[in-house]
């Protein structure tokens, strides 16, 4: 290895990092992993995917029990109350097993833990804490932040983000959400199942941009009838705190009037930003794009030869499946193999309930894409009303809708909002990676009765003959 310290040395240890330092490893190469946090496993360990996760579990079972609607289903509970140390205790707990986990994986796989802030010196020289490194591969990691609104300071006591929304000490009387992306939706609905007042200011003039067009219209019904206030297109311009809360003062996002919202607590969850500041990117030839993120090409590779760049600080969606597989792939492609993700059929999942999920293209784009290419696109929907499972568990929201080419038949799109919506996309996802037709799908047996059935008579409704409608 002449003198190199590292095969590879990774920055960063989310789920595109650690993945990555595992797999490396694991191919036989010498690899050490630096990370600025005390624990392993990134934002979606740490503050993302798995506390919020623990809260809308937990929340969720909290609501059926307080709402009555385990009573309705003769389980009937003569006394209960939240128990919110609790709660946050079980949502510490999973972070702790499972940050753990990835420490004993890296000790099991030999992947040094450099702890620290990494900034490199050089194109194959990296600064961790003291210690300066060098590696023959570098892969950047580094993941993403809450990107924060100008005028609306967090502080996260009353103005609070992702990160401290998981941590309130008490249930808010009113929570104002700005942005009705996932986030919102997510910590939106684990504070209102627990007693708060939740109103979303989103800028645009419906929430969830970038998911199918009839799967947005009729999430917004489903949270309005759950309880949620939406004000769309309509902008924050500022926060003053305000005693113990906050007086947001909006307007239209066009222009017009402003007026005052009083919260109790403000989450600000407008989006997240690539995390380079700090990382000398100039010292190791590099720059980053406009939109403050590392460019990389197919096989991510920087334009520096031996620089390697996945997850959240490269384009694409912020999921942390995303990043895994992105791990996987450059660990494979510096080991000489071919490590190839197909950016096409990345499911993405918001769980809510019920959930809303798609992989592929919305019913916009394919529609859009095939009148560039002179064709055309069919689509079939089948709603949870009709699916006998849904109908035995009383839960009828939502419908499964598939998308596919009008002439191969190949599947383009699915979009879904049922309970288990996270669950039945990776049949979606798996069928489209095998390139199948609304054929294949509508012929495959899926067992009864199950939440999966409304996919496949979605799929049998694209040649418009489904069974139980
Ligand atoms: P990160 O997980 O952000 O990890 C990067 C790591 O690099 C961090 O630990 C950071 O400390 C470290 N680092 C940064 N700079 C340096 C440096 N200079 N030196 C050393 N270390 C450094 N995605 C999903 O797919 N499903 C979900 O359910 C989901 N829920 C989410 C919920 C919330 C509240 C949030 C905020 C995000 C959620 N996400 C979810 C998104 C997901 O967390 C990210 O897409 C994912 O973590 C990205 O992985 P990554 O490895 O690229 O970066
Ligand atoms: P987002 O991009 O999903 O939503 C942000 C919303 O804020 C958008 O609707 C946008 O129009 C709106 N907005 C932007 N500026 C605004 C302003 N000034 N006033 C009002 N509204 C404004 O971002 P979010 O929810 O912060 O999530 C960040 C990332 O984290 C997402 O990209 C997502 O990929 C990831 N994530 C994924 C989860 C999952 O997979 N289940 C869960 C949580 C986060």
């Amino acid at each position: 290895m002449a003198d190199y310290d590292f095969d590879v040395l990774v920055i960063g240890a989310g789920p595109g990092g650690y993945v990555a330092a595992i797999r490396a490893a694991q191919l036989g190469l010498k690899v050490a992993c630096a990370e600025a946090r005390e624990t392993l496993g990134g934002t979606c360990l740490n503050v993302g995917c798995i506390p919020s996760k623990a809260l809308l579990h937990a929340s969720e079972l909290f609501e059926e029990a307080q709402s009555g609607a385990l009573a309705r289903l003769g389980v009937k509970i003569d006394s209960m109350s939240l128990d919110l140390d609790a709660m946050h205790g079980q949502r510490l707990d999973a972070v702790k097993q499972l940050t753990g986990g990835i420490e004993y994986l890296f000790k099991k796989n030999k992947v040094e833990w450099l702890k620290g802030r990494a900034s490199f010196e050089g194109k194959d020289m990296v600064k961790v804490g003291d210690r300066s490194v060098r590696a023959r591969n570098i892969v950047i990691a580094t993941g993403s932040s809450v990107m924060p609104l100008p005028g609306v300071t967090v502080d996260d006591e009353a103005i609070v983000d992702s990160t401290s929304a998981l941590e309130l000490p008490k249930v808010p009387g009113h929570m104002v959400v700005i942005g009705g992306g996932v986030i919102g939706l997510e910590l939106g609905s684990v504070w209102k199942r627990l007693g708060a007042k939740v109103t979303v200011v989103e800028f645009l003039d419906q929430i969830l941009p970038g998911m199918d067009g009839e799967v947005r219209k009729e999430a917004n019904k489903i949270f309005k009838r759950q309880g949620f206030t939406f004000k769309l297109s309509t902008k924050v311009t500022g926060a003053t705190r305000d005693g113990a809360g906050v007086t947001l003062t909006v307007e239209p996002a066009a222009g017009g009037a402003p007026e005052t919202i009083a919260a109790d607590v403000v989450l600000v969850a407008i989006g997240r930003r690539a995390n380079t500041e700090g990382l000398a990117l100039d010292k190791a030839g590099l720059a980053v794009n406009g939109r403050g993120q590392v460019e990389i090409d197919h096989e991510f590779r920087t334009l520096v030869p031996g620089i390697w760049a996945i997850g959240d600080v490269v384009p694409g969606p912020m999921l942390a499946h995303k990043a895994e597989d992105e791990g996987i792939a450059v660990a494979e492609n510096i080991a000489g193999l071919t490590g190839i993700v197909n950016h096409d059929v990345i499911p993405s999942v918001v769980y809510t309930a019920p959930e809303i999920a798609g992989v592929g293209l919305t019913e916009e784009q394919a529609r859009e894409r095939a009148k560039e290419a002179g064709g055309d696109i069919k689509v079939g929907k089948f709603p949870m009303m009709a699916n006998s499972r849904a109908k035995t568990n009383h839960e009828p929201d939502g419908f499964v809708k598939v998308i596919a080419d009008a002439t191969s038949d190949k599947v383009l799109g699915v979009w879904m909002i049922a309970v288990p919506a996270g669950v039945m996309i990776a049949q979606a996802a798996q069928a489209m990676e095998f390139g199948a037709t609304s054929e294949d799908i509508a012929y495959t047996c899926h067992a009864h009765p199950t939440h999966a059935e409304a996919f496949k008579e979605a799929a049998m409704a694209v040649r418009g003959k489904p069974i139980h409608i």
